[in-house]
């Protein structure tokens, strides 16, 4: 019998051993937790699709957040939900909106927390597209440039109230571009803005629409996120992103698209974030209480994959658990 002269197995022995030669280890500090805020007082609104996430009040937000914090997460992202809708989606800029509310409220209890906020329009607009809409008789079309004044609003609203980063999740051409102008010229040269670079048209985000009450009311949003069948093109969206002055850029859905999380940090060395979306939660959740995943063990699995393929930064609503799990 010959045995070859490198035996892997030497070095698996023990759990000492195989911590030894470990080769990435999740952390918590690379974890971003998303939260749902909306206006009123005392409010936790358990969301159906997601067993373990709510529709918070901004004391309870503040509650919830701290949690967070104080188990080492260190930065959370913001989704407004806002009592009325419009065409115009004023609430998504208004200095009195939901999520304003919402980080001057974070920002005074927990100073030290990162306090990021999606910039988009849909949670605003009565028709629920992350754009201007143009109708003609029955055929819609989305204003991209009209758009991108909302969104720079939007993320200028949010800088003054306090917020640390922006994230443009709306897929419009030019955002970033716009967003960073805009903070430049009133006072936020130092606000990063991170990009929701590689944002592709996914069947998993589900869950999220009913979190946030912003699905759709007619058509899809396949006219700006990107088919998933490409990845050439989801590198051309980094790319641009980055030269317009993205300071992190962010792959999503996670799970089913590693390749372009690898990709991406190959090719550009930004730091990568990538968001471990709604449907992704839920399935493994479903799984969890049916008994028929270890929840914890396929958590831990599923984001140290996404850390191992180059994502510095994971958004997660996880984070918390995640957080008292690597504790363990
Ligand atoms: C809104 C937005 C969505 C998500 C984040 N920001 C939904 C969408 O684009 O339809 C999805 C997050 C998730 O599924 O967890 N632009
Ligand atoms: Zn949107």
């Amino acid at each position: 019998m010959r045995f070859p002269i490198y035996r892997p197995r030497r070095l698996r022995q023990n759990a000492k051993l195989r911590a030894l030669v470990r080769e990435t280890e999740l952390s918590v500090s690379g974890l971003v937790m998303p939260l749902f805020v909306r206006e009123g007082s005392r409010l936790r609104k358990p969301i159906s699709s997601m067993p373990g996430q709510f529709q918070l009040s901004v004391d309870e937000l503040v509650k919830e957040a701290g949690r967070a914090a104080k188990l080492g997460v260190p930065a959370v992202i913001l989704f407004g939900i806002p009592d009325k809708k419009d065409e115009k989606a004023s609430g998504a800029y208004a200095s009195n909106g939901i999520v304003p509310k919402a980080v001057r409220a974070l920002k005074k209890e927990l100073p030290e927390l990162i306090v990021i906020c999606d910039v988009c329009l849909c949670e605003y607009m009565s028709h629920g597209h992350c754009g201007i809409v143009r109708k003609t008789g029955r055929n819609w079309q989305i204003d991209n440039d009209a758009s991108l004044d909302l969104l720079a609003k939007s993320a200028l609203a949010y800088a003054e109230a306090g917020a640390d980063i922006v994230a443009p999740s709306d897929m419009m051409d030019g955002r970033v571009a716009a967003i960073r102008a805009t903070l430049d010229k009133t006072g936020f040269p130092g606000t990063p803005i991170m990009s929701y670079a590689a944002k592709f048209a996914s069947a998993y985000y589900g869950p999220f629409r009913e979190a946030a009450e912003s699905p759709p009311q007619f058509g899809d949003r396949r006219t700006y996120q990107m088919d998933y069948a490409n990845a050439d093109e989801a590198l051309r969206e980094v790319a641009l992103d980055i030269e317009e002055g993205a300071d992190i850029v962010m792959v999503k859905p996670a799970l089913g698209y590693q390749d372009l999380i690898w990709r991406v940090k190959e090719k550009f060395r930004y730091p990568v974030a990538c968001y471990n979306v709604s449907g992704e939660y839920a399935m493994v959740k479903a799984a969890a209480q049916n008994g028929w995943l270890d929840e914890k063990q396929v958590v831990l699995e599923m984001l140290t994959g996404f850390h191992r393929s180059g994502a510095d930064i994971i958004l997660t609503y996880w984070a918390q658990q995640a957080a008292r799990w690597l504790a363990d």
